[in-house]
């Protein structure tokens, strides 16, 4: 059954922690959802990094997060769909934000989007939940704001991510994503919080968890995988394995089959 913007707010009442992976592609994101355990699938402008190899997410383009979020979202018939909001859309303010929020709505079967920032967001999130879209909040580490920052660095301010927590929420979302907090920031903003926590990089304590699906999977270059990850899968040997094994069945004529 469809897992909805309401039933996501519900998961946090009923303790069940929360389970979120990215997806970028149609298969991809019919395996996660066919497992039966995802509760959300993230259409992260990650892709910039872990599909176009990009060092950061800042070129990824509105119209390419459309194309994957339209990929992912005809795929998965349970779990709840979110696309990230690429830069500048979030940065612009709120009918800049709308118009591109409506457009992965109207363009793609997503059921919300995720918008990067905190304090300084409100508004922006006002208007696109106020447009009778879902928003997803994202506070702590913001990829998006790498110039301006310098850095990928753990968030260590707690007044800061608290008070950018309490406006996401106040603002309409209905979840919020703290990227790369310490574990006791990432417990108190998710005791103190009355929508879900989903943490990335925040400890254990957050209402759930959402990874990079290259980096579950061991399918992202190795120099990129941040510390936080613990990969489930050597997706990489496997691949070479079996080109290994390819080139070798070509070159002994036992390819193909028949
Ligand atoms: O873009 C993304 O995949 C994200 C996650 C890292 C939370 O925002």
């Amino acid at each position: 059954m469809k897992l909805t913007p309401p039933k996501f707010l519900e998961l946090k009442q009923s303790g069940r922690k929360i389970v979120m992976l990215t997806a970028y592609d149609f298969p991809s994101a019919e395996i996660l959802d066919g497992c039966g355990v995802v509760d959300a699938v993230l259409v992260g402008d990650s892709l910039g990094n872990v599909v176009q190899g990009r060092q950061t997410t800042l070129p990824v383009t509105l119209d390419q997060m459309i194309y994957h979020a339209e990929m992912v979202a005809r795929a998965v018939s349970n779990a709840l769909v979110v696309v990230d909001l690429p830069f500048p859309f979030c940065q612009l303010g709120p009918e800049a934000a709308t118009k591109a929020a409506a457009r992965i709505l109207k363009e793609t079967l997503a059921d919300a989007v995720k918008i990067e920032g905190g304090a300084d967001r409100g508004a922006t999130i006002a208007a696109v939940v106020a447009a009778g879209i879902p928003v997803i909040g994202h506070c702590g580490l913001l990829p998006q704001a790498v110039r301006k920052v310098g850095a990928f660095v753990v968030q260590r301010d707690r007044e800061r991510v608290l008070a950018d927590v309490a406006a996401v929420e106040s603002a309409g979302a209905f979840g919020i994503v703290l990227e790369c907090i310490t574990a006791d920031i990432a417990a108190e903003a998710t005791q103190v919080a009355g929508i879900p926590t989903i943490g990335i990089g925040a400890g254990p304590y957050c209402d759930g968890q959402v990874l990079v699906f290259h980096d579950l999977l061991g399918f992202s270059a190795d120099a990129k995988v941040p510390r936080h990850v613990k990969c489930y899968a050597d997706l990489q040997q496997t691949i070479r394995n079996a080109v290994k094994q390819y080139a070798e069945d070509v070159r002994r004529e036992e390819a193909p089959l028949n």
